[in-house]
């Protein structure tokens, strides 16, 4: 199968960060070279590199960037590597991966004190490279776990886009998608188009056509129908963040497919590594909600598409309560039913 790597390190600690420009796609698929952290902090605050496990190895990579020419005492060199830590954390709210991945760098520095500065930096850009290779083996488990979620004939729905170009290579939602595909089974996959960046009919049925899937593009409006005349058997998304209860911050529009789902009797999946996770969230109400620029609805691929001066309300994710939520395809293994225990069974599990 034919499938994109969005975002991957380019030679030694002196090389450059190579990622796709998700804003081009689908009609050309341009390379950016980030080198520094500024460039890394706009690709990801205007999606150039987006979804949850990428903005994390991104963030993650960032760092590196950000501390490499970083010269003086050791202090010097924390102090630095908080202050592009902060810069960083500050470029989207929502995905929880962002935060995680860089806590993790930072723990990994601390825990080299002592050691040379250069040590140091060399350490924290294998470490940014562990995030990427764990994410991939995460996204291979999910497939693994989610393929048996997908019905041999029927049809599938997926929004936004949680596919390679969202995690390091294979993606959430569209590993078990990808998995069921090449284990031989036949069906076909819709793809709501996301308004207002339209990552569904732009990423996921670009990357769905690359490998060889069944796919179908529709506009957000037409999913009701679609499972009304019989043709959906399950809706399966990503997650940015997965509050303790089982609540799931997706895609502004996912919430509507699951209240859609449910009043059909179709089962509604998630798929997310255990780094979307965020345990420290009770609810989906303390999920930070990230409010993007009007002009995203008031324009339709940079033509206006609304009268000037119209008010725009354009929340990027909202919250889908987890009683709304059939089950979560974890790389440790499958929630079900979607609750407190059960989450914390799955978080306490080895990785597979
Ligand atoms: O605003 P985006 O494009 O970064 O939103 C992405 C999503 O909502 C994805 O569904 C989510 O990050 C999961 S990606 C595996």
């Amino acid at each position: 199968m034919n499938i994109p790597r969005c975002i991957e390190w380019v030679g030694d600690l002196d090389g450059y960060v190579r990622i796709i420009d998700q804003t081009l796609l689908p009609e050309e698929v341009r390379h950016i070279e980030c080198r520094d952290a500024e460039t890394m902090f706009e690709a990801i605050r205007s999606l150039r590199v987006r979804g949850a496990p990428a903005i994390g190895i991104a963030a993650a990579m960032g760092l590196v960037l950000g501390i490499r020419k970083t010269t003086g005492s050791e202090n010097d060199f924390f102090a630095e590597l908080n202050r592009q830590r902060q810069y960083l954390a500050g470029a989207r709210p929502t995905a929880v991966n962002l935060c995680w991945a860089l806590d993790r760098m930072v723990r990994c520095a601390e825990s080299l004190r002592g050691k040379s500065v250069e040590q140091i930096k060399k350490t924290l850009w294998s470490e940014a490279q562990a995030i990427r290779d764990e994410d991939a083996a995460a996204c291979r488990a999910i497939g693994k776990f989610g393929s048996r979620l997908i019905p041999d004939g029927g049809g599938v729905l997926t929004h936004c886009n949680a596919g390679a170009l969202a995690t390091a290579e294979y993606g959430t939602a569209l590993a078990a998608i990808y998995s069921a595909h090449e284990q031989g089974r036949r069906f076909k996959v819709y793809c709501d188009e996301t308004r207002p960046l339209l990552q569904g009919s732009r990423l996921t049925a670009w990357e769905l056509m690359q490998a060889g899937v069944d796919t179908t593009v529709i506009c957000d409006n037409m999913a009701a129908a679609l499972m009304k005349a019989g043709q959906i058997q399950c809706v399966i998304v990503g997650a940015d963040r997965i509050a303790a209860n089982g609540d799931v911050a997706n895609k502004i529009g996912t919430y509507g497919l699951a209240v859609l789902a449910k009043a059909h009797a179709i089962p509604f999946y998630v798929a997310a590594p255990v780094s979307t996770f965020d345990l420290n969230c009770p609810t989906g109400d303390q999920i930070p909600i990230e409010q993007r620029d009007p002009n995203e609805v008031l324009c339709f691929r940079g033509k206006v598409s609304a009268p000037a001066g119209a008010k725009v309300w354009n929340p990027a994710f909202d919250v889908t309560p987890a009683k709304l939520v059939t089950a979560i395809v974890t790389n440790r293994g499958v929630i079900e039913p979607v609750d407190l225990g059960q989450i914390t069974r799955i978080m306490r599990a080895p990785s597979t």
